[in-house]
């Protein structure tokens, strides 16, 4: 069994990805972490929590801080043009959801739940690494006591998803992203190099929400908008990302991954741009020199990938 930390912007493809978390048998999730991203934290925690009650999910949902890392009074601009108003695809979502967010800040509650499970959490995070980062700041030694990361984020043999050097992950808090990926503990990085490979079409999800009963239905409704946006890139789908990350806790064996250090660009006009330095590649010295070596997915066999997320979404 997997003990899974979701670390999560909902968020259209976030949500697939929570549904496919709370129902693969393999998986015990302990806890919903909230950034903010694909819309603002007050929105996603809220999101969240509309999820969890809609889904029956046991796991608490604490909320994130709404600023970047180390940033203090920024003003952010949502993709409301992917996620919808609401982040949900403007399904109407109520205003507020009657059930308590637990009391700690997520990155509180992700240094508890790690030192109360040691080498056994997994996380999984699929929006801005801001809470991964403020946990890693006010308790280093979480990062030798965490089984893996396992992230939605990057373009590393690829363009970018927001600017032609980055991916919205990534870019939404480049800093964050650095501290977690140069930090000693073991990610593995799924960015666009493998997740524009992974899509579901219209018709296959309706198909779903027909077998899986109303929580697909639920998310099929959800993914409207977003199949919508994707539409002139990939014809009537859309782009699975956040939910290829957590395939890839259940069945590795689908993922293609090449190893070493990665660094994200901090400032300047490619900001959020993901280097890898493969290990074969001697250059230096140089900055990278003690960074510890990373898993990056290079490919994947989307046919397998998309039939076991099939398959989980409509479990019972
Ligand atoms: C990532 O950005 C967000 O819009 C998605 O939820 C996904 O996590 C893709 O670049
Ligand atoms: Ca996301």
């Amino acid at each position: 069994m997997y003990k899974v930390i979701f670390d999560t912007d909902p968020g259209v493809d976030d949500a697939m990805a929570l549904l496919f978390l709370a129902r693969h048998p393999d998986i015990d999730l302990i806890g919903i972490t909230t950034t903010f991203g694909n819309a603002s934290i007050e929105m996603t925690t809220r999101n969240a929590l509309f999820l969890k009650r809609e889904w029956n999910i046991e796991a608490p949902v604490a909320k994130g801080n709404g600023q970047k890392y180390l940033a203090n009074g920024e003003i952010y601009r949502y993709p409301d043009y992917v996620h919808g108003d609401d982040g949900l695809g403007n399904i109407g979502v109520p205003e507020t959801i009657d059930i308590p967010v637990d009391p700690r800040t997520a990155h509180q509650f992700i240094i508890d739940t790690v030192k109360a499970n040691p080498g056994e959490v997994t996380i999984v995070a699929v929006g801005r690494m801001t809470n991964l980062a403020n946990a890693l700041k006010d308790a280093p030694e979480i990062a030798g006591m965490v089984k893996e990361v396992v992230i939605m984020g990057g373009a590393f043999d690829v363009p970018g998803n927001v600017t032609p050097a980055a991916e919205a992950n990534i870019h939404g808090d480049a800093l964050a992203a650095d501290v977690v990926m140069t930090a000693p503990w073991k990610v593995v990085a799924i960015g666009l190099d493998v997740t524009l490979k992974t899509t579901m079409s219209r018709p296959a999800l309706a198909e779903l929400a027909r077998k899986g009963g109303p929580a697909v239905e639920l998310l099929d409704r959800i993914s409207q908008f977003y199949i919508d946006f994707y539409d002139g890139e990939v014809a009537n789908s859309m782009v699975v990302h956040d939910t290829c990350a957590c395939v890839y806790v259940v069945a590795r064996e689908l993922f293609t991954t090449r190893s070493g250090p990665i660094r994200v660009q901090v400032e300047g006009v490619g900001v959020g741009k993901t280097f890898h330095r493969p290990d074969d590649m001697r250059f230096g010295p140089s900055v990278w020199d003690d960074a510890p070596s990373q898993l990056v997915c290079t490919d994947i066999d989307a046919l397998k990938a998309m039939a076991l997320v099939e398959q989980t979404l409509v479990r019972s």
